[in-house]
């Protein structure tokens, strides 16, 4: 038994933070936030709002485009690295508001890659015949943990949700994940600060050293790919859809190079989303499918790169 993408669902935070309000408030510009990473405007959280609400509108939209319903679900994996609380983890609270009550559910935390993380958690579930509607989730509020006072980070991120739900099917859906993390690389990338650790003394925030980490990205992605496609016996012409994680455009350009895709068979929100780390896969996933690009029966790759380092690919007939 394998698994398959039955619905898909996304959620933005309604306040909308441009290139223009950041110029107000740092020493920046927006040509230079557009030529350096095409982002033009992020969804920014209201106050009060907390990355389980963005979770659940997710998810709800995942269940009417599935026509499922919440009692269905026997598992909950949410991807976050901006969990509500230390406890209970984020899956567990979404659980609480679907009802589903007692199937299990856990967050996972592999900062930008926690959707892929936890979409070959949940295919592996359902492989093993343990589960038979997983819900995923990748679901950030990263303007909490961003410092607005650094412009070399602060200009990139945003907040929102994605969620798929996974069902057994006959016939593959997900052909493939890899998953992969070198710790030592965790100077160049992190958020200051933790409950074990002590919290920084301004607030605990990413910190980043952007071009070494644009440099390593580039190069593993590019592996990524390779692996996904050589793994399958697929041909780069035989994809129809790159759907990588949003961190920048040139790191999504590049990889598309590497698949010799042009650019309109690449889903981009990059430039309406910002980096919405484990949001980002499922966000991008989601539109393409609602606005009719991403069709059933296609065969998509989805690719993400984080702090850890984490990154991972998923190799996908939708
Ligand atoms: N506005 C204007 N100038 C700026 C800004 C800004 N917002 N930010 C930095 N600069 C300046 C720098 O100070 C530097 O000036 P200097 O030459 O006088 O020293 C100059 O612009 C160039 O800075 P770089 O950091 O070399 O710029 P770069 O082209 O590398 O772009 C960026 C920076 C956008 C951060 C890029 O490196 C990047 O996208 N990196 C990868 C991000 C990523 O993929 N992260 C992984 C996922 S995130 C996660 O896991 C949570």
């Amino acid at each position: 038994m394998r698994s398959r993408i039955v619905g898909t669902g996304s959620y933005l935070p309604a306040g909308v933070l441009t290139n223009f309000d950041l110029e107000k408030r740092m020493d920046t510009t927006d040509a230079w936030i557009r030529e350096r990473t095409g982002i033009e405007r992020r969804h920014i959280v209201a106050p009060g709002e907390t990355t389980v609400d963005m979770a659940e509108h997710a998810s709800r939209a995942a269940l009417a485009a599935a026509g499922r319903s919440a009692a269905d679900i026997d598992l909950i994996i949410v991807g976050t690295c901006t969990p509500d609380l230390v406890f209970p983890n984020a899956g567990v609270m979404l659980q609480g508001r679907l009802g589903n009550l007692g199937c299990p559910a856990l967050g996972v935390e592999a900062a930008c890659s926690g959707f892929i993380y936890a979409l070959s958690l949940a295919d592996k579930f359902i492989r093993a015949g343990e589960a038979k509607l997983a819900l995923v989730v990748g679901a950030e509020s990263l303007s909490k943990i961003t410092n607005y006072n650094d412009r070399g980070t602060a200009i990139l991120f945003g907040d929102g949700a994605g969620a798929v739900l996974l069902a057994p099917n006959a016939e593959p859906g997900i052909l493939s994940t890899h998953l992969h993390a070198d710790g030592s690389y965790l100077p160049l990338l992190r958020c200051t600060g933790g409950v074990s650790a002590g919290h920084a003394p301004d607030g605990d925030f990413i910190s980043m050293a952007g071009s070494e980490v644009f440099k390593v990205a580039v190069n593993m992605l590019a592996r990524a790919v390779d692996e996904a496609l050589e793994t399958n016996g697929v041909k780069r012409s035989e994809l129809d859809w790159l759907v990588p994680h949003q961190a920048n455009i040139r790191i999504i350009q590049a990889t598309a190079r590497k698949l010799e895709m042009p650019m309109d068979r690449v889903i981009v929100t990059v430039a309406d989303h910002g980096n919405t780390s484990s949001a980002s896969v499922p966000l991008a996933l989601d539109i393409g499918v609602r606005d009719g690009r991403i069709k059933r029966g296609q065969l998509l790759l989805l690719e993400a790169f984080g702090g850890g380092f984490t990154w991972g690919s998923a190799l996908i007939r939708y």
